[in-house]
């Protein structure tokens, strides 16, 4: 293989990218400083640099993996949630910006919880900041992927969260034993009618149970509802992601049915998007 330089491989970068990816000019630029272990500045200083060909190589290999729409962030191995870098790997969920705001809602609407339950891990993101940002302590986090526990574990380790129980479970078969100061999740709710429609980068790589509840996609809210009470003391709160105005009714209606005070909150798209219910 002749000497490539750092110009060569943005050039080659970003027409690869050009056609899958509107951002390909950064994702080209984190490609290339991961293969090099460098900063995305130094890369711009030295241009004319030339690079080993064991890199070239690497390069290739996950720009490659960028062009069949593997998304970047398991490429990269890595996630930034609300300014903090999560590892990530391919079996787990990759967080959504939108989630962030479920930390904003709490402080905002929200005091310090002493005991949380969280249902549905994926990378820990959630758990892991209220803990970064002393918004919670003593917290409970399940997921019926063992995977998502493993990542969560490590995710915990890295931040030195030692407050964080990182379960096996599927919530659907946990036994109600106790109550909460606050639920938060951000469960599966497209509806499996929809799966086959969704972008090919979700559809392909993101985990399906991430996705879907197999059923409407709206099954963990009937069961919030259903028992919101006893999973959660007088005067705490459920804070949940939803799907959208798509399934702004049906969430309304079921929370309605059983009397629940509740609140909407719109995403950055103006799309409502989160239910802070008070029990
Ligand atoms: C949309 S992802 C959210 C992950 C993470 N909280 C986030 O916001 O990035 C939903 C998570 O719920 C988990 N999950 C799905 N069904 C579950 C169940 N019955 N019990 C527990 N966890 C479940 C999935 O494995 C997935 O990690």
């Amino acid at each position: 293989m002749r000497g490539y330089t750092i110009s060569d491989a943005i050039s080659l970068g970003q027409n690869q990218l050009k056609n899958i990816s509107s951002n390909y000019a950064n994702e080209t630029l984190w490609l290339l400083k991961h293969c090099l272990k460098t900063t995305s500045s130094d890369l711009l200083i030295n241009q004319s640099s030339q690079i080993f060909n064991y890199q070239y190589k690497l390069f290739l290999e996950l720009l490659n993996r960028r062009v069949k729409k593997e998304p970047i962030q398991y490429i990269l191995e890595s996630i930034c949630f609300y300014g903090h870098d999560f590892n990530i790997n391919k079996n787990v969920f990759i967080p959504r910006p939108e989630t962030e705001q479920c930390i904003d809602i709490l402080k905002k609407y929200h005091s310090y919880s002493d005991s949380v339950l969280e249902i549905g891990s994926g990378t820990g993101c959630l758990p892991i900041t209220l803990s970064l940002e002393n918004l919670a302590a003593n917290i409970i986090s399940i997921d019926i992927n063992p995977q998502a526990i493993i990542q969560s574990k490590q995710n915990a380790k890295k931040f030195n969260c030692h407050n964080i129980i990182f379960k096996h479970q599927d919530f659907f078969n946990m036994p109600i034993e106790r109550k909460y100061n606050l639920i938060i999740s951000n469960p599966p709710y497209i509806p499996m009618k929809d799966i086959d429609s969704l972008d090919i980068e979700v559809k392909l790589f993101d985990p399906i149970e991430a996705l879907t509840d197999y059923s409407d996609g709206l099954k963990f809210y009937k069961y919030f509802s259903k028992f919101g009470r006893k999973l959660v003391h007088k005067g705490g709160v459920i804070l949940l992601e939803f799907g959208g105005a798509e399934q702004l009714v049906d969430i309304q209606k079921i929370f309605n049915q059983n009397n629940y005070k509740h609140q909407i909150f719109d995403d950055l798209n103006k799309d409502p998007r989160f239910i802070l219910i008070t029990i």
